[in-house]
């Protein structure tokens, strides 16, 4: 039976009901803190409009409490104008250039006197979103302050942030508010927790977390992060008077934004004073970081007298807070085995507070490093949290060294041997670092473990640390191969606890393991190259390694990265024309490095190995005539040659045999097509293109750079008319993007990055 009107009009009648509720219950749990209904009687009405939307989708709006998550994951960010420039702030950490800062304002203002707002400084991303007649439009990244990127999907997630402004209206034909996003302390903990026992990598601290999630092009993996947002300054504003902060702070409470409750006036510089020094006291009682704090005139009348610079209002000030630094006594030096076999050299504190958590351990990177700086034990040391969780020891306090403090020596203090396994141990000259020889160190097996279970490998969720750890020292894992042999009982009852205090891993979590096992067995070549954790290869590598490969087994004899260690051996002058076989490739390369000429011979000409090489998109030619790899440099190329040559590589092509897995590249495909995809499907999208990094990125900076060079870009330091692309991560150094804006330089994001270097993965 067809839907009459008046059953239309019913269903939009009780929807809107249930919209304004569900509203103001969000409003009163997220914002107010001050909730009036459980939570199972919340879930009862967003249920119920739920199940009307369904029945009735033509009355689904995007301002609906239920459209918080929704949408199909983007390709990339949208970049779009700032309706007014987003500015940043002056900085300082001086109280003597806050008081000139006072003078300035007084000066300025001649005969009034200033009334300033003291804020928190939330150490976050900024954003600004934008409201119309009431309506969520648009949330922007700060970007280059003139632009930003849309992630408007992104923000919708956040419960607090209001969808459309709250009350009965008229509102204001615009309304654009600016704010930080950011990430509680016990948020980012929790997120860490989960990444930690998913096998992912964890975030250096709180701000580069709420960056990376923002950043994120799926709204559904956003949403199961625990962002956050408060409210601080206006953006453009149109059929709305607003005259002060404080009455900036009153607008935003009526529409149902968060803002921060603690906040200060002052009218002098010894108030201010006062205020920055209590809020600095307090600073550790925040649930969220803090940096500083922000001191703004008040009147927005007094703001136009006093006016802004490029970059900064001069009617604001931020006042950064030193990073906090303790002495403490060095006690002992231990030694941690990574999943290469690299030895890091940790320091065992005596536990001291610091920035608002306990700490007893700090790292000492390498041997280099202690030697640097003169690190012994016994040592008072000074240590410093700089915004990051791992906290690093900054140096030594000579005048308190006690007479018997001991030199470093790394070999000397482990014996020469594996803290772990007990093996030798060797110094790996390239890296300043110590290795452990024994592959099946049980140390580096739980690491290669975790490795091999992260989500960019086989993503095997649920064996992260502590399970992988279990599973090794309770014999059900050596390898990470061994994981495909695992059985329900034996890892169901595995002990995640210890013999006093047992914690069994549980039915529904082996179960659940056992599937992700299972469908690792169909992961493609890229996913399983990743996995293996072949030193050098990243994610671009493995990508156009399973694209130019049928299947593992291809790769295990590759002739693609053997014409093109060839075409760069001869290119090199290492290798006559025409091409050995591989085992003499691996000497010949060796030999070379030591610098013992072999006389050997290529089996084939330069000009057949480019012609097999270029259709592939894996070398290009240079300025000066010389072929050179885009994507897959000799170092990597031979990295994977010499796994599949070695020992260990032939085992695990054995046991992939016996197991029946042969990952399926995309090779086969690559061949059928024309040399104009192949090279449309370019692996050099980034060719002849210069880019400059800046800013908080989602992952290390130079893990980005790796994948521009891998892409066929050239990463340089410095913005310079040479420079393509200057990357703009989170809270750019204004130095930088108007260096950028002076040369013309294009600035871009991370995700605009991240799609130029999809382009050449297709
Ligand atoms: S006011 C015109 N207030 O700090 C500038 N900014 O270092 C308006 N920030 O870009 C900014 N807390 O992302 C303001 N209470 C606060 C803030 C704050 C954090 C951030 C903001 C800004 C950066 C400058």
């Amino acid at each position: 039976m067809n839907p009459t009107p008046t059953d239309i009009a019913a269903a939009r009648a009780r929807i809107d009901v249930l919209r304004t509720e569900i509203r103001r219950h969000d409003r009163l749990y997220y914002v107010e803190a001050a909730p009036e209904i459980s939570d199972h009687d919340y879930d009862r009405l967003y249920q119920e409009l739920k199940n009307l939307e369904q029945s009735w989708p033509e009355l689904v709006t995007p301002d609906s409490p239920t459209q918080r998550v929704a949408g199909e994951p983007l390709t990339a960010f949208a970049t779009k104008p700032h309706a007014l420039p987003m500015l940043s702030l002056d900085n300082t950490y001086d109280e003597n250039d806050l008081r000139r800062f006072h003078d300035y304002v007084c000066r300025g203002l001649r005969d009034e006197q200033p009334v300033y707002v003291i804020e928190p400084k939330i150490d976050g991303v900024s954003i600004s979103v934008r409201y119309e007649h009431g309506q969520l439009v648009q949330a922007l990244t700060r970007g280059d302050g003139s632009q930003g990127d849309d992630v408007t999907a992104n923000l919708k997630t956040i419960p607090s942030l209001p969808l459309r402004l709250a009350g009965p209206g008229p509102f204001p034909e615009v309304f654009e508010v600016r704010g930080e996003v950011f990430i509680s302390k016990s948020g980012f903990q929790l997120l860490n927790a989960r990444r930690q026992a998913q096998g992912e990598d964890e975030f250096a601290n709180a701000r580069n977390a709420a960056a990376g999630t923002l950043k994120l092009l799926d709204p559904r993996q956003v949403a199961e992060r625990p962002l956050d947002v408060l409210f601080y300054a206006q953006g453009e504003i149109i059929g709305l008077e607003i005259t002060s902060q404080q009455q900036l702070f009153q607008a935003l409470a009526d529409y149902g934004f968060r803002t921060q409750a603690w906040r200060r006036t002052a009218d002098d510089f010894t108030s201010i004073a006062a205020a920055i020094r209590e809020l600095l006291a307090a600073k550790h009682d925040f649930l969220y970081d803090i940096d500083g704090a922000v001191i703004k005139v008040d009147s927005f009348a007094q703001r136009e007298i006093l006016g802004l610079t490029a970059k900064a209002p001069s009617w604001a000030r931020a006042f950064k807070y030193e990073p906090e630094r303790r002495e403490t006594r060095l006690r002992a030096i231990t030694v941690q085995v990574g999943r290469t076999g690299v030895l890091t050299p940790v320091a065992e504190l005596e536990p001291v507070a610091l920035a608002g958590s306990t700490i007893a351990r700090a790292t000492l990177h390498n041997e280099d490093e202690i030697a640097r700086k003169d690190i012994r034990i016994g040592d008072m040391v000074r240590i410093e949290k700089a915004g990051d969780v791992i906290p690093a020891v900054v140096n030594v306090v000579l005048g308190k060294r006690p007479p018997d403090a001991k030199p470093f020596d790394f070999f000397q203090h482990v014996g020469g041997k594996c803290p772990s396994c007990g093996s030798d141990i060797q110094r790996d000259p390239q890296f300043a670092a110590w290795r452990c020889l024994n592959l099946q160190c049980p140390a580096q097996s739980v690491r290669r473990l975790g490795h091999f279970a992260a989500r960019q490998a086989l993503d095997l969720e649920g064996l992260g640390g502590v399970v992988a750890e279990a599973l090794v020292e309770q014999g059900l894992v050596r390898e990470p191969l061994d994981v495909f042999a695992l059985e329900q009982e034996p890892l169901a009852s595995l002990n995640l606890g210890t013999t006093d205090a047992p914690r069994q891993f549980g039915t529904n979590n082996a179960k659940r393991l056992l599937d992700a096992i299972a469908r690792a067995r169909e992961m493609p070549l890229s996913n399983w190259l990743l996995a293996l954790g072949i030193p050098e290869v990243g994610a671009a590598t493995a990508f156009h390694i399973g694209r130019t490969h049928r299947d593992m087994r291809d790769l295990a004899e590759s002739s693609v990265l053997r014409d093109l260690l060839a075409l760069l051996a001869i290119q090199d002058g290492v290798l006559p024309e025409p091409q050995p076989s591989l085992a003499e490739l691996g000497d010949l390369f060796a030999a070379a490095e030591a610098r013992q000429p072999k006389a050997l011979t290529a089996k084939a000409s330069k000009d057949e190995l480019v012609a097999r090489l270029q259709p592939l998109g894996l070398i290009k030619l240079g300025s000066n005539g010389v072929y050179v790899t885009t994507v897959i440099g000799p170092k990597t190329a031979r990295n994977i040659v010499d796994f599949f040559a070695s020992e260990t590589g032939k085992e695990l092509l054995q046991r992939l045999e016996e197991l029946g897995i042969n990952p399926p590249g995309t090779g086969a495909e690559a061949e059928t097509e024309t040399d104009a995809t192949a090279e449309a499907a370019g692996a050099t999208p980034l060719a002849g293109k210069t880019f400059v990094i800046t800013g908080t990125l989602s992952e290390e900076r130079e893990a980005v750079a790796a994948k521009i060079r891998a892409a066929g870009g050239t990463v340089s330091s410095a913005v310079s008319r040479n420079t393509n692309y200057l990357v703009a991560g989170a809270n750019v150094g204004a130095r930088k993007t108007e260096k950028a804006a002076q040369l013309g330089v294009r600035v871009i994001g991370e995700e605009e990055l991240r799609a130029m270097l999809k382009q050449g993965g297709g």
